[in-house]
Formats: C-alpha cells, sequence, structure tokens
C-alpha cells in the first residue's frame, strides 16, 4: 500500500480525549496522529519500538477526507472464538433447561442440523467464513482457541489476523479434550515466547469447574500469561488470585448465558481489578458476531446488576485490554504513531464516540484497516488504492451501499449455499449474492 492519510476523523483511542484530526498511515504503521501531523514529516519516536522501515518514509499520500462525520477507532479485538465453529443457528439446551458444564452442549452440538450442514463445508471454508464474520463487524484480530497442529497451516491464509502465538489448554478438568502438550508445558512455552497462554476455565458448575483456579495456582501457572475464557463459577476468592496474578478474563455473556443462564461475576471483576476482555465463542453458542455480543453485553449488565456498563469501559475491553490479554500492547489496541495501523471507521450516529461504537450495527462500518490494509471499506474510499481496486478485492452491496472487500466472500456463500442445497442464511454476512 501507498502511504495514506484519513483526514477529518474523531479519532478515539483510550487514553486520550477524543478529537477530531487525521491519521497518517505508512506501510502497516501508524506515521502521525492528531491535527497537527503532516504526512510525508517524521512523528517523532515511535511508541512500540518495532516500527517498520517505512515509517517516517515520505512520498505522495492518498488523502481521504472523513468530512467530520466518522469516528476512528483502534479496529476491535475478539479474545475467544472457535473458527471452525461459526455455522448458525446456535445450539441450545432444551426450552427450560440448562446444562451443568460445556459437555452435554458438545454431545447436542453433534446431533444437530448446525453440525450436519457444516459438515459438509471444508475447514477452509469454515475459517474463510469466520474470517468475513470478524471483519463485518469491525474485528481485526482475534483467537482461534483450537489445537495449533488443527489450524497452523489456515491461520497464515486468512485476510485478519487470527493470532499464531498462543499456549492452549481445552480446559483444566479431567474431563477436557486435551489440547495441546498439557497445561505446565504450553503455560511454559508462552512465557518463553511472551505468548498467552489461552483456556477455557469454569466452563460449567461442577465440582472440579469450581476449583479450576486452584489448579492452575497449584500447577505454577496462574499468572499474567493467562487468558481465562467463561470463568462462571469464580468465587470471591477466585477472583481475587485471578486479579492479584494479574491474568485476563474472556467475558463470553451471549455463550453463556445460552448455555447455563449463568455469567461470569463480571462487575466483582472490574471491581477486582481484573483485566476483563470480550470474547464471542462460536456463533454456535454465542450471539451472531461481535457487534451484536456488545449490544448483549450491555444489555445483560443492565439486566443483571440494575446499572449501566460504561460504553467507555466496553471500549476498553476490546481495545487495550484485550491487546494486554494478547501480550501484543506495544503494537495494537491504541491508536499510536509507530504501533500497526489496525483501524475501524464508523459512521458518527451518536455524539459519544464510545456509545457510537457500543450500539453500532454491520451498516455503520465505514472502513476497515488491518496493518495499513485496507480490508472492507465503501467504494468511496477507493483512492486508497489509487482509484483502482486491486485483484484481490471485490465488491458487495451492503443495504444501500456499494462496498469493497477483501477476497470473494460472495463466491463464498454461494459456495456454502450449494454445498447444503438450499438458500442457506448467515447472518453474518451483511449482503445477499446472486445463485
Ligand atoms: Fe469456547
Amino acid at each position: 500500500m501507498a502511504d495514506y492519510r484519513l483526514k477529518n476523523g474523531i479519532i478515539v483511542s483510550f487514553g486520550k480525549t477524543p478529537q477530531s484530526g487525521d491519521i497518517g498511515v505508512s506501510g502497516e504503521r501508524l506515521l502521525t496522529i492528531g491535527k497537527s501531523s503532516a504526512v510525508g514529516k517524521s512523528a517523532g519516536r515511535p511508541a512500540g519500538g518495532r516500527v517498520g522501515n517505512r515509517a517516517g518514509s515520505t512520498g505522495s499520500a492518498a488523502q481521504i477526507d472523513l468530512k467530520g462525520n466518522s469516528f476512528v477507532y483502534p479496529s476491535l479485538i475478539n479474545t475467544h472464538d472457535h473458527l471452525q465453529g461459526n455455522y448458525l443457528p446456535a445450539v441450545s439446551p432444551k426450552p427450560g433447561t440448562f446444562y451443568l458444564t460445556w459437555q452435554p452442549w458438545d454431545t447436542d452440538l453433534k446431533a444437530s442440523a448446525t453440525f450436519a450442514e457444516r459438515s459438509k463445508l471444508t475447514r477452509r471454508e469454515l475459517y474463510r467464513l469466520s474470517a468475513y464474520k470478524c471483519i463485518f463487524s469491525g474485528v481485526t484480530t482475534v483467537n482461534d482457541h483450537f489445537p495449533h497442529e488443527l489450524n497452523a497451516k489456515i491461520l497464515p491464509t486468512l485476510p485478519i489476523r487470527a493470532i499464531q502465538g498462543y499456549g492452549l489448554a481445552h480446559e483444566a478438568v479431567s474431563y477436557d479434550l486435551k489440547w495441546g502438550e498439557g497445561i505446565q508445558a504450553e503455560h511454559k512455552r508462552a512465557v518463553k515466547n511472551n505468548w498467552p497462554f489461552i483456556t477455557h476455565l469454569s466452563e460449567g458448575f461442577d465440582g472440579e469447574s469450581m476449583q479450576s483456579v486452584d489448579l492452575l495456582e497449584k500447577l505454577g501457572v496462574l499468572d499474567s500469561h493467562c487468558l481465562l475464557v467463561h470463568c462462571i463459577g469464580f468465587s470471591d476468592g477466585d477472583i481475587k488470585k485471578v486479579a492479584r496474578a494479574g491474568a485476563s478474563v474472556s467475558w463470553c455473556a451471549g455463550s453463556n448465558m445460552l448455555m447455563f443462564n449463568v455469567t461470569a461475576r463480571i462487575r466483582k471483576m472490574l471491581k477486582a481489578g481484573v483485566n476483563v476482555t470480550i470474547g464471542t465463542d462460536s456463533s454456535a453458542s454465542g450471539p451472531v458476531n461481535f457487534l451484536a455480543e456488545l449490544h448483549y453485553v450491555r444489555e445483560l449488565y443492565r439486566k443483571l446488576y440494575g446499572e449501566e456498563l460504561p460504553p467507555k469501559t466496553i471500549f476498553k475491553m476490546i481495545t487495550l485490554n484485550a491487546a494486554r490479554a494478547f501480550k501484543m500492547q506495544d503494537s495494537i489496541g491504541t491508536l499510536e504513531a509507530g504501533k500497526l495501523a489496525d483501524a475501524l471507521v464508523l459512521k458518527g450516529r451518536k455524539d459519544d464516540p464510545y456509545e457510537n461504537l457500543v450500539s453500532a450495527s454491520m451498516k455503520d462500518i465505514e472502513l476497515l484497516i488491518l496493518a495499513g490494509k485496507p480490508l472492507y471499506g465503501e467504494l468511496r474510499f477507493l483512492d486508497l488504492f489509487g482509484g483502482k481496486l486491486p485483484k484481490a478485492y471485490t465488491r458487495i452491496q451492503v443495504g444501500k451501499r456499494p462496498m469493497f472487500v477483501i477476497g470473494d466472500p460472495a463466491a463464498l456463500y454461494r459456495e456454502v449455499r450449494r454445498r447444503v442445497g438450499f438458500k442457506k442464511a448467515l447472518d453474518y454476512l451483511p449482503f445477499e449474492v446472486e445463485q
């Protein structure tokens, strides 16, 4: 990509007061942020200390005028998904019942029409669907919680950043799926490489689930590398231990409520200072995409606690907190010169920038950028490509807006429908296709 600048947006990044200004992008990095910047001039000492060769470069930069009507955020980070499992509809327990652990859900999933249809697609097709689930909800970074031997060849082929550096376990119970090389070995590798160690934890209420924080502590692995997913059975003592250890939690409220009718004690975790992030889990148990999850957590918090979860708190969870949980805060999570240019441009529908983000829907996305590369956007931004859409992109119609998108999701959608033999609707794809 040639250098470019987005002008006259409202720049929103945690730790800074939102203000109108520009962002300058050079190669894969943010070169300049704010009003006084000028593309082609050095922005001074960049953040993160890992700046590509092109930062500081000059040249004729395309300029896109956002006309003061758009908010520019760091693109969103989903800390928990299973990219092989984003097929619809979600699989629920029988009406009026809920599960005790994840096991009976897994049994019900395998017996479901969702699973039967999904099995007609290749693993690569399922992963590509998941990449578009991310893109059309403003997410550029995600964890595919799945063993490396099953996803390592696919992740680098995706148009999004599905992190490849992580240690993992399935869960810390005797009946878990034995992913990875064991909790201690995987954690050790994570520490050595400064990766997160990611595991489901207390995804249920049986005796073992309730003891899982103690088990991590006993194994000597409860520390800031831990990204613990679900955590619904945590006691006060567990929350204190997790906060003290500097571990992170991936809150998957939609999935938890569908399966268990209970979720993590999130207010207590926030008060204790736990680094809380948000995950969707797969669409087979959670809301349809990340934006739907944001709407859901607000409603749920209001219902559970009788008060608002501040939109700014949610914003921090899905940007800076998530970057910290992935040990990537030096390169993503905020808009700062020298960091990777991961940016989400949303139509300004609300005065408050945080409210604007957490109430946004797929139709509000104007532009999504991953490491300087536009993934998805309105055709009015074609100047980013010198006026001509490169071959790696296609056009789709989202509502009344003609959009460009990386790859060919319309062809993928047609292929899904051909495989399953009917006009399947996947609601995270916000466009229609001719068969
Ligand atoms: Fe999960």
